[in-house]
């Protein structure tokens, strides 16, 4: 995948990037499995993010629109759904693919930080993976609940890379590159400031969900994420090429010997607006 990864500084403005279609294929590479599951349990989503039917749903960061699109199914035509994004083209796609199926869900391009909405304007605001990359988290989260009315609910969900794990955690490399995997995102513990940050603008009944992404094989966007620290690692000189490659190709042993082993943490904050 060359040199271009999908870190904060790529995600923040990827219109601007040399290539914004590998953003597109990242999202639809990485999302496949994940909706999959998703659409398995649709009662278990809906109660797990405060949904009701006729709810109005903002999708802050939507991408491709893979969550707005799910969002929009679960609240019917009763109710509204806009996802919103920075990336021009990103809602292009989104659009293209949504091809007026469902009148009630719309993209609309803005940034997280000043979100073009009134006040107490949504039911539920939703945030999958964008804080993480954001200049200024804690903004778009007072954003997200300037826009949800009160009594409503926010909810963000975040990697947190304070605790990954990999097969070969007890070599001095490994050890060195998972240091620089807690660092490779901009905010890679923001996560766990999360419920903090809830609770500091007022948000009630904050619930964290801890979600264990563990990898038995290597798949594109384990190998983006880990070409990526072995880059970052031989740039700042915590590891030379030579020991960079072997890393990789190690990974790729342990896949070929059946004991592949990557993980890290999802974490899901909910929180309720003090009613008025
Ligand atoms: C990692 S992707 C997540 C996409 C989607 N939430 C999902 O999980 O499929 C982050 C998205 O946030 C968008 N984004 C980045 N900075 C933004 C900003 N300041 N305002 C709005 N969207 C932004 C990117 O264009 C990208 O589509």
């Amino acid at each position: 995948m060359g040199t271009l990864h999908a870190w904060h500084d790529t995600w923040a403005n990827v219109d601007g990037t040399s290539e914004p279609g590998f953003f597109l294929r990242f999202l639809d590479m990485t999302r496949g499995a994940l909706m999959q599951a998703l659409r398995a349990d649709p009662e278990g989503f809906r109660q797990a993010h405060g949904l009701e039917q006729g709810y109005r749903v903002l999708d802050v960061g939507c991408g491709l629109g893979h969550y707005s699109r799910w969002l929009a199914e679960i609240v019917g035509a009763e109710g509204r759904v806009v996802g919103l994004d920075n990336s021009r083209l990103m809602l292009e796609e989104a659009q293209r693919r949504e091809e007026g199926r469902s009148p009630w869900l719309e993209f609309v391009q803005g940034d997280a930080h000043w979100l073009p909405f009134e006040d107490a304007t949504f039911d539920v605001s939703y945030a999958n993976l964008l804080l993480e990359h954001l200049e200024d988290p804690r903004r778009a989260l007072a954003e997200m609940l300037r826009v949800t009315r009160p009594g409503g609910t926010v909810i963000v969900i975040d990697n947190d890379f304070e605790n990954p794990e990999m097969m070969q955690t007890l070599t001095p490399v490994a050890l060195r590159m998972l240091q620089v995997l807690r660092r490779i995102f901009r905010h890679g513990s923001l996560a766990r400031q999360l419920p903090g940050l809830f609770s500091e603008l007022g948000l009630e009944e904050v619930r964290v969900e801890e979600v264990r992404n563990a990898f038995k094989k290597m798949n594109p966007m384990v190998e983006d994420l880990f070409l990526g620290v072995v880059d970052r690692a031989v740039a700042e000189g915590q590891v030379t090429p030579a020991e960079g490659a072997a890393h990789m190709a190690s990974m790729l042993e342990h896949e070929a010997e059946g004991r592949f082993h990557v993980a890290w943490s999802t974490l899901k904050v909910r929180g309720r607006k003090k009613a008025a």
